[in-house]
């Protein structure tokens, strides 16, 4: 298992993940992640759009003086 930065929770598939409303979510890829911050799509499951808001506060680091 890996805890990323800004990113989804890597683990080792397959996985079942039981939601709160009692579904239950499953994939059987060698390497699973899962969402970390609830924007996915696909939730539970991460579909890249946390890169969105990593990109934004990147861009805010790389300026000069702020
Ligand atoms: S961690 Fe990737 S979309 Fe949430």
């Amino acid at each position: 298992m890996r805890y990323t930065a800004d990113g989804p929770l890597l683990v080792p598939g397959p996985v079942s993940v039981e939601l709160p409303d009692g579904r239950v979510a499953t994939s059987d890829r060698v390497v699973v992640a899962l969402c970390l911050c609830k924007r996915s799509r696909i939730f539970p499951f991460c579909d890249t759009s946390h890169r969105r808001k990593g990109k934004s506060q990147h861009a805010k680091r790389a300026q000069p003086g702020t």
